[in-house]
C-alpha cells in the first residue's frame, strides 16, 4: 500500500504540528451533490447504494473530485449495524429510516445476538478495500459507526424520533434491560469497526447524535459507558501507524470533559459550544474537530469566510484542530458554497500554525 501523500488529518488528530488546519465535512457525500443523486438513482435506492461496493466507492470519491478535502469517509450508514442484527432496515422517502422489527420489550432485547459481522456486513468491508485502492494513498479513509445509544434510539423507537419516549422509558423503568441492549450493540460495533480497520480504514469516528438527549447521569451510564467499551477494544495501530478514534456526541457541551477521559484521540464538537470553551473542557488530552454551524453554508460567500475565520480564531493557535461543520451538511446547500468554505480554510488557517 502506497505511503500517504497527505497525512495532515491523521497528524492533527494526534496533535502533531501541521502547516495548515486539515478539513473534511460530515456527510460530504450526499444529496447536495447532483452527481450523488445521479448515482443513487442508478443504484435504485439508498440501501442498494450502500450494499454495492463499486457505487459506494464512487460516491465516496465524488466530493474529493470537487474539493481539496483532507480525508475521505466511507459511504454507508450507521443503521447497517442494527440491520445486520436482524431488525430489517428500510427507508421511506421523506420519513427517514424505519425498522420492520423494532426491539421494544425486555424479551426482544434479551434475544438479540451479536451477528456474524463478516457475513452480514461484508459489503461494507469490501467497500473499504475498494475505496482504499481508488484513493491510492492520496488522503486517509475514515471508517465509522453509530454509538450504541444512537443506534438504540432507532432500534427501540422503530425510526427517527424527537422525544425518544420508549428508550427514555427503558432508561428509567428497566435500566438493566437498556444496559443489555447497549452491551450487545457495543460488542457488535467493536467487531464491525475492527473489521473496517482490518480492511483499511485509517481512522474511525463514532457518531453519537442523540446521547446528549439524556440527562448527564444517564448519558454516562448508557451512551458514554458503551462507547468506552468500544474504545477499549479497538485496534489502535495498523501498518506501523496509529489509527485515531474520534467520538462525536452532538450537543455534549461540558460533557466533553468526560468524553476526553475515554482514551479516544479526538472529539467532535457541534456549534453550540465554542471551540475555545471546548479546549478548556478537554485540556491537551485530545484533538478537537468542528464546528461551523452547517446553516452558515446557506449564507453569502463573505458570511461563510467570516464563519471560518471565527471558528479558526476560537480554536486559536497550535496543533490539534480538524476543521469540520458542527453536524452534517444538509441537502439544500449550493455546492459552490462548499468551495468557498474549503478555500477559506486553506487561506485563513496557516497563520494558526508555526510550522
Ligand atoms: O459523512 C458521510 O458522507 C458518510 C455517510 C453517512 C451517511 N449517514 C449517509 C446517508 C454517515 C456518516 C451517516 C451517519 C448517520 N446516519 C447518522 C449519524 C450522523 C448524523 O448525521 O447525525 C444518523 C443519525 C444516520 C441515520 C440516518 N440515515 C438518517 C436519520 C437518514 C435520513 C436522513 C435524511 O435526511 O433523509 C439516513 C439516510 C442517509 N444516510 C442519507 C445519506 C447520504 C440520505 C439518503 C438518501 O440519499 O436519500
Amino acid at each position: 500500500m502506497a505511503e500517504l501523500e497527505n497525512d495532515l488529518f491523521l497528524r492533527a488528530l494526534m496533535r502533531e504540528p501541521v502547516s495548515r488546519t486539515p478539513m473534511w465535512i460530515m456527510r460530504q457525500a450526499g444529496r447536495y451533490l447532483p452527481e450523488y443523486r445521479a448515482t443513487r438513482a442508478e443504484a435504485g435506492d439508498f440501501m442498494s447504494l450502500c450494499r454495492n461496493p463499486e457505487l459506494a466507492c464512487e460516491v465516496t470519491m465524488q466530493p474529493l473530485r470537487r474539493y481539496a478535502l483532507d480525508a475521505a469517509i466511507l459511504f454507508s450508514d450507521i443503521l447497517t449495524v442494527p440491520d445486520a442484527m436482524g431488525l430489517g432496515l428500510y427507508f421511506v422517502t421523506g420519513e427517514g429510516p424505519k425498522f420492520e422489527r423494532p426491539v421494544r420489550t425486555a424479551d426482544a432485547i434479551r434475544s438479540l445476538e451479536v451477528p456474524d459481522v463478516e457475513k452480514e456486513l461484508g459489503y461494507v468491508f469490501e467497500a473499504v478495500r475498494t475505496i482504499r485502492r481508488e484513493l491510492d494513498g492520496k488522503v486517509p479513509l475514515i471508517g465509522f459507526a453509530g454509538s450504541p445509544f444512537t443506534c438504540g434510539t432507532y432500534m427501540v423507537e422503530g425510526g427517527s424520533s424527537r422525544e425518544f419516549p420508549t428508550i427514555k422509558g427503558l432508561a428509567k423503568e428497566a435500566p438493566e434491560v437498556l444496559d443489555q441492549l447497549m452491551d450487545t450493540v457495543a460488542e457488535t460495533t467493536t467487531e464491525y469497526l475492527n473489521a473496517q480497520i482490518d480492511a483499511g480504514a485509517q481512522a474511525v469516528q463514532i457518531f453519537d447524535t442523540w446521547g446528549a438527549a439524556l440527562e448527564p447521569d444517564d448519558f454516562r451510564r448508557f451512551s458514554l459507558a458503551s462507547m468506552q467499551k468500544i474504545v477499549d477494544k479497538l485496534t489502535r495501530e495498523k501498518d506501523g501507524r496509529r489509527v485515531p478514534v474520534i467520538l462525536f456526541t452532538k450537543g455534549a457541551g461540558p460533557l466533553l470533559a468526560d468524553l476526553a477521559e475515554t482514551g479516544c484521540d479526538a472529539l467532535g464538537v457541534d456549534w453550540t459550544t465554542d471551540l475555545a470553551d471546548a479546549r478548556k473542557y478537554v485540556g491537551d488530552k485530545v484533538a478537537l474537530q468542528g464546528n461551523l454551524d452547517p446553516a452558515t453554508l446557506r449564507e453569502s460567500p463573505e458570511a461563510i469566510r467570516e464563519g471560518v475565520a471565527r471558528t479558526l480564531a476560537s480554536y486559536g493557535k497550535g496543533p490539534g484542530h480538524v476543521f469540520n461543520l458542527g453536524h452534517g451538511i444538509t441537502p439544500d446547500i449550493d455546492p459552490d458554497n462548499v468551495s468557498v468554505l474549503v478555500d477559506a480554510v486553506h487561506e485563513l488557517s496557516p497563520q494558526y500554525h508555526s510550522k
